[in-house]
């Protein structure tokens, strides 16, 4: 066996010298660092290589309109969780991986609208506020909210079976920045198994499965972009989410109430929460 000459990762990082921009060239040489590193640790056959290219290229062929196979791959590798952790602020609410179903726009609904379309049986009510480090209002913030079914299903993946935007809402908060919306309280359920990524955890043995949750993206002017979710208390694989996603901070009751609600006549439940944007940064470049 032929040793690689011992310049190769120099050359290949000197390559990409006139790079304008300087923060793609250091990414770019440092990729090619660890990525040679790796191969030096690993030694992949020929065939080990060909196979994990045509894994990539399977990936790449299962991404569709509404289905993100490389988010996918990034979320089951923890690569989705480490990013959001190292780029959340600790003033601010903790983020968490935003998942490959936020492929389709959410409906803009109304404050107090209910985000389900079926009449599912399990009525919620979630409430909040969206406020800044310092505990003032943000007025009008933007909230994106998508969450699966009672069953464990979101709408993408049932096409004929929900109603397009079923289980989602786009939102503005009022002037106080408060925000409400009825929906179901969701089920923990399994992320996609039927491509390369779910032929990735049955080859090595991992479960799928995620704890019941609500997805929330936040944006208001002049605050960094909120993605996180809320986790139901309570719900199976909140220790062992198949994404790496759960932060104790999200976990958020679910808290049964008796009394009629906005619309929600019959016993319910009923979560309430402070999103706490942070300033946006100019980026770092
Ligand atoms: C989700 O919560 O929608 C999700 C996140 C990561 C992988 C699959 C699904
Ligand atoms: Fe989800």
């Amino acid at each position: 066996m032929s040793a690689p000459p011992s310049t190769l990762t120099d050359d290949v990082v000197a390559s990409f010298a006139a790079t304008p921009d300087e923060r793609l060239r250091t990414i770019l040489g440092r990729v090619v660092v660890h990525l040679h590193e790796l191969v030096r640790e690993v030694r992949p056959t020929t065939a080990e290589w060909e196979a994990a290219i045509g894994f990539l290229t399977a990936v790449g062929a299962t991404c569709d309109d509404t289905r993100q196979e490389f988010i996918l791959l990034s979320d089951v590798l923890g690569v989705s969780s480490l990013v959001e952790t190292l780029n959340g602020a600790p003033e601010g609410t903790e983020g968490t991986v935003l998942g490959p179903f936020h492929m389709t726009a959410s409906p803009p609904r109304e404050l107090g609208d209910s985000i389900d379309d079926l009449g599912g049986g399990r009525r919620a009510l979630v409430t909040g506020r969206v406020v800044d480090p310092a505990g003032r209002p943000v007025p009008g913030a933007v909230l994106d909210v998508w969450q699966c079914t009672e069953d464990g299903h979101y709408d993408v993946e049932e096409p004929g079976v929900q109603p397009a935007g079923n289980g989602r809402g786009l939102f503005r908060a009022d002037d106080e920045g408060r925000f409400r919306f009825r929906t179901v309280v969701p089920a923990h359920y399994p992320i996609p198994t039927d491509g390369p990524v779910g032929a990735l955890l049955g080859a090595t043995g991992r479960h799928p499965f995620r704890p019941a949750h609500v997805h929330f993206l936040v944006s208001a002017p002049g605050f960094a972009t909120l993605t996180t979710h809320l986790f139901v208390a309570g719900s199976p694989y909140l220790d062992q989410d198949a994404v790496f996603a759960v932060k104790g901070s999200l976990v958020v009751d679910f808290v049964e109430v008796d009394a009629p609600t906005e619309g929600l006549d019959r016993p319910h439940r009923h979560a309430d929460v402070e999103l706490v944007l942070v300033p946006a940064v100019p980026s770092a470049r």
